[in-house]
């Protein structure tokens, strides 16, 4: 037996049913935050400390991609000064972080309409993204300034200007060819959605790669989310049947 095969086994999983790709919405830092008497922002920055321990997490489990919905196309509605500490954080976080993550063998990858970023945030993200692109482990995907709305609408745009200049016929659109269209075509469906802070709501978040992923929402916010509950979430996973709308 392997070693990642132990270790899943200790843990109560099944290694023949690991997920290949497992996305969470991290909600609830705002409420953890009021709960404590602390400002909100206080409670992203706890946050940072569960996203870390996600992507250890996930690697030491073999999981091969991890989504991480960090920024939606509607959190700009929210007040300036927490627009700008999320900015803040996540920019900082890139650049602390990459040494590791890269040590790690982790890639980066960020998924969202990053032009509307503020610029230094969107060099930090090329940055990252150069230095892990050759990496052969984990995938961890940023969704920063992500909509599952517009990523669609971005598909739909781009298939637009390929009819227009030729290279594609109004009648080959299909599934297949919006799938090739969205931000990474080489990354399978999420097998597993988790949401934590107890909402259940998509909130915008992947809708057309969600179709027949399997949804797990907890209460516990999102600071509160350690590896334990990740692993949990996954042993609810394993006992899920999947059926993809046919009969088993
Ligand atoms: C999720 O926590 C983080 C982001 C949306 C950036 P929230 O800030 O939404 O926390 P709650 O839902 O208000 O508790
Ligand atoms: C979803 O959480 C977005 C992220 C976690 C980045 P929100 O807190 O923005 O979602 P709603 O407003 O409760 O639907
Ligand atoms: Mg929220």
């Amino acid at each position: 037996m392997g070693k990642r095969e132990e270790l899943l086994r200790s843990l109560g999983l099944d290694p023949e049913r690991m997920p290949r790709h497992v996305a969470i919405i991290m909600d609830g830092n705002g409420r953890w935050a009021q709960r404590r008497g602390l400002s909100r922002i206080e409670g992203h920055l706890e946050g940072v400390k569960s996203v870390r321990t996600a992507i250890e997490t996930c690697g030491d489990l073999g999981i091969e991609y991890l989504t991480l919905y960090t920024f939606s196309t509607e959190n700009w509605r929210r007040p300036r000064e927490e627009v700008e500490a999320l900015m803040a954080l996540v920019e900082e976080n890139l650049r602390r972080e990459a040494p590791e993550l890269h040590a790690r063998g982790a890639r980066v990858r960020v998924w969202g309409r990053r032009h509307e970023l503020p610029p230094s945030l969107q060099e930090e993200i090329r940055r990252v993204e150069e230095l892990t692109r050759g990496n052969r482990g984990i995938t961890v995907i940023l969704a920063i300034n992500y909509g599952g709305r517009a990523e669609i609408a971005d598909a739909a745009r781009r298939a637009a200007e390929l009819c227009l200049s030729g290279r594609l016929r109004p009648e080959q659109i299909d599934e297949n060819v919006l799938s090739a269209l969205m931000y990474d075509p080489e990354v399978p469906e999420p097998d597993l959605l988790i949401r934590t802070g107890g909402e259940m709501r998509i909130s915008n978040f992947l809708l057309w790669h969600v179709a027949y992923t399997e949804i797990y929402v907890t209460p516990t916010l999102w600071p509160d989310f350690g590896r334990e509950e990740l692993i949990e979430a996954i042993r609810d996973y394993q006992r899920r049947e999947r059926r993809f709308g046919g009969l088993r």
